[in-house]
């Protein structure tokens, strides 16, 4: 199939595009760079060895979609292009509803007139909120307590009911749990802009000396050993899931919604000891106060996609780590050595 993958510069994205082409399908990107770089999709190329289609801009924008669409047959859509952090889009949630739900309604409205009807979205497990038990599954409730988390329910509602509004469209609804991790070839990976939100790309650099220590957020948590439990899934995992996802559903429109999770919890001590064991560094860390928002637990039930995908996280916690490492270490500055 020839797929557009809107943010497919990005982490997740330039890792599903190598998915996709060794797949045996072809890609044509859009990504605006506010959150990525170009360097990664010269990287996607060399790793596959073949050219990528670029277009540069928002993917908001109606007419840059048409051009797209008039410019290239495609028969799927993976949406990655939006804003993901949590904090940030408590500050500005203005923005946060412009670049991840009314972009969104755009594109919807887009591929309905250019009569492409599949879409894959990326949605995330935080829209669960805090839940009742885990592990999570699809039917849990939903209940997002942050304009990014209620950014993301709002798409897969919107995907939802163009799915009852339009026989022909195919939402397919991927909710991550925590992508971490990199290409085995180390050559592309995670490059947060500034200071890392995340766990894993913090304690990276903590590794490789960009940052002094580690802050632990709450040692206190009703847990095995105090410390937050989360499912860290590696990234070509997830990757390898949205190919399936695209390939088994194809076809068959309505709105499916899927984990995309190990079904293991993992607490942040749990990830510190892998990470000091794997890269032979120390992680020196602190156990601070809690971060308003976290939640005690979050792991998947992963049944659904393996059942009706076929599809399972087949990566261990040391090939999460020992990638992320790789990359880390060889891209010490992330792309921007380049
Ligand atoms: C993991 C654990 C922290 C950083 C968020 C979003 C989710 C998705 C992934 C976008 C928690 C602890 C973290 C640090 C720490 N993002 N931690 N010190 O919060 O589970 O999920 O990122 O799609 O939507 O909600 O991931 O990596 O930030 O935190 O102790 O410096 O690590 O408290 O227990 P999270 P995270």
């Amino acid at each position: 199939m020839h797929i557009l993958v809107t943010g497919g510069a990005g982490y997740i994205g330039s890792h599903t595009c190598i998915a996709l082409i060794e797949a045996g399908h072809t890609v044509v990107v859009v990504d605006d760079f506010s959150n990525s770089h170009p360097e990664a999709l010269k990287r996607v190329e060399t790793i596959c060895e073949t050219s990528v289609p670029l277009y540069q801009g928002d993917v908001g924008s109606r007419a840059l979609l048409e051009q797209i669409f008039s410019e290239h047959n495609i028969d799927g859509v993976i949406h990655f292009a939006g804003s993901k952090a949590v904090g940030e889009s408590v500050e500005k949630p203005m923005l946060y509803y412009r670049n991840n739900v009314t972009a969104s309604q755009v594109l919807i409205e887009t591929m309905q007139h250019a009569g492409v009807h599949t879409l894959v979205f990326s949605s995330s497990a935080t829209v669960y909120g805090d839940p009742h038990s885990v592990p999570i599954a699809e039917d849990f409730p939903v209940g997002a307590t942050n304009p990014y988390g209620r950014s993301k329910l709002v798409v897969e509602q919107i995907m939802q009911d163009q799915a009852v509004a339009n026989s022909a469209f195919n939402a397919i609804i991927l909710r991550y749990f925590n992508p971490v991790g990199a290409h085995a070839s180390g050559k592309i990976g995670e490059d947060p802009n500034g200071i890392p939100n995340n766990l894993m790309p913090f304690i990276a650099q903590v590794a490789v000396g960009k940052r002094s220590e580690l802050s632990i957020f709450g040692g206190d948590y009703p847990t095995k050993d105090g410390t937050g439990v989360r499912d860290y899934i590696h990234v070509c995992d997830l990757a390898e899931g949205h190919a399936k996802a695209l390939e088994t559903l194809h076809g068959k429109p309505g709105a499916h919604i899927f984990n995309l999770g190990t079904g293991a919890g993992v607490s942040v001590l749990d990830m510190v000891k892998a990470y000091a064991r794997v890269s032979q560094r120390p992680i020196p860390y602190q156990i601070v106060a809690r971060r308003p928002g976290d939640v005690a637990q979050c792991y998947a039930s992963p049944d659904h996609a393996k059942t009706v995908l076929g599809w399972q996280a087949v990566r261990s916690l040391d090939d999460m780590v020992a990638s992320s490492w790789r990359w880390q270490s060889s891209n010490p500055h992330g792309y921007r050595e380049a």
